[in-house]
């Protein structure tokens, strides 16, 4: 087994220290903080890294085939033939020139991560995260979950022979989510409450030997953020004005943020695109801590919405997302229901679709454009995180109430 395959240590300004992962796998076992991967900087230059990643797209090395390992020297090492992949990422940037029409913005692009191999950008996590597992020796794995990271993990740990267990937040995870979770072989364990306390569960009780391949996992973190390296490649390197992105327990905007910080060090963007994380109003714990310019979340005990992917009133990781928020000059936005419902919509007369939580995206990007706080100018990507396929159940619930809306009739 490989010793190890990049450093680890806590993420906390103020602490930094260095993490033995087989000892302490979530927290900083001195303060509490969330762990992060060490990555050292690339030893080759931007054009050359450029010109190599574009070359491997004309290779047959399964490294290369997936959009996730392409962008190897930004990850943690592994053999070749340790790599758990299902061929995820190489997920499409498309344009929306009908819809930046509509809400008044000069480019809007999507990034559909929902295109992924089970359905959702915690692929790209996963594809690391369960290599990463394989690697230390783990022999199950677990997550809590609103049911896409279910999904994906019990995929990948199928690929990799590892049982998975995964926590849910019983009545409030989309059946098709479930489904796909049972079909790939995991065991469900339905815990009463919303996804918070199914977190709480996960973690309480180290003892039953499972290998957390929740977005805490800052391996998870480092295949998440490639998705930003892979739009960068997309866009010749020209960095967008905004990228807008769902929040739930912020893992992803937490990953983008390191991406970003890691792509201009390297020199391969010159200054990264505003971040803007977007909540359901129900359930914004990381908004009213933005709004009121607080320094401490106050979870919110009950969150509400029916975008269920992002039901979370105590996100984990706000830190590392106001760290990501900062770094970018971005903001924390929130969206009601109903605008939720309207976007996804929309979206999907684009020919596009995406599962609710996607959708904040756009409804946010429209109040922002609407209210003069983005640019009429603006180039943004809004980033699809999930299928249209993993809550049809929601289409079924709204699609009278949309047919009846008049602004997408044409
Ligand atoms: N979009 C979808 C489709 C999700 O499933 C999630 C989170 C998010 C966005 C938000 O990402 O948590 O990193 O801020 N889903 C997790 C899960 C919580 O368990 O599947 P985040």
């Amino acid at each position: 087994m490989q010793e190890r395959a990049a450093d680890v240590r806590c993420s906390e300004p103020g602490c930094g220290a260095p993490v033995d992962m087989r000892q302490s796998p979530i927290r900083c076992v001195r303060c509490s903080g969330l762990l992060e991967v060490v990555v050292p900087p690339p030893s080759i230059d931007a054009r050359s890294l450029r010109a190599l990643w574009l070359d491997r797209r004309r290779s047959f090395d399964a490294r290369d085939a997936s959009g996730v390992w392409r962008f190897r020297e930004l990850l943690p090492q592994y053999h070749a033939s340790d790599i758990v992949t299902l061929c995820e990422g190489n997920t499409p940037v498309i344009e929306a020139p009908r819809t930046a029409g509509r809400i008044g913005v000069r480019r809007l692009l999507f990034k559909h991560l929902g295109w992924n191999p089970t359905g959702s950008f915690k692929d790209g996590g996963m594809t690391v995260g369960m290599t990463e597992a394989k690697r230390s020796g783990a022999t199950r794995v677990a997550c809590a979950s609103t049911g896409t990271t279910a999904a994906s993990m019990a995929a990948y740990a199928a690929r990799a022979g590892l049982p998975a267990r995964a926590y849910l937040p019983k009545g409030g995870v989309s059946p098709a989510k479930l489904a796909q979770a049972l079909d790939f072989g995991a065991e469900i364990v339905e815990v009463d409450g919303n996804f918070d306390a199914a977190l709480e569960r996960l973690t309480s009780d180290p003892s039953r030997g499972e290998y957390f391949v929740n977005s805490l996992n800052p391996f998870r973190l480092e295949g998440q953020k490639i998705a930003m390296v892979e739009l960068l490649e997309q866009l010749a390197w020209e960095a967008p004005d905004y990228v807008v992105v769902p929040g739930g327990n912020l893992g992803n905007v937490s990953s983008f943020g390191k991406a970003f910080e890691e792509l201009v060090s390297a020199g391969l963007i010159a200054k990264p695109p505003r971040l803007v994380v977007v909540q359901a109003e129900g359930a914004n714990p990381l908004v009213r801590m933005w709004r009121s310019g607080g320094s401490a979340l106050q979870p919110i005990r009950d969150p509400q919405t029916e975008a269920t992917a992002i039901r979370i009133g105590a996100p984990a990781s706000w830190k590392k997302a106001l760290r990501a928020l900062r770094f970018t000059g971005g903001v924390a936005a929130e969206v009601s229901e109903e605008a939720i419902v309207a976007a996804k919509a929309a979206i999907g007369r684009e020919g596009i679709g995406c599962e609710p939580a996607s959708a904040t995206t756009l409804a946010a990007i429209e109040q922002l454009a609407a209210d003069g706080r983005i640019d009429r100018d603006a180039t943004v990507v809004a980033i699809l995180t999930g299928h249209a396929l993993k809550d049809p159940d929601f289409i079924m619930r709204h699609v009278r109430e949309n047919e009846d809306r008049s602004w997408n009739r044409h």
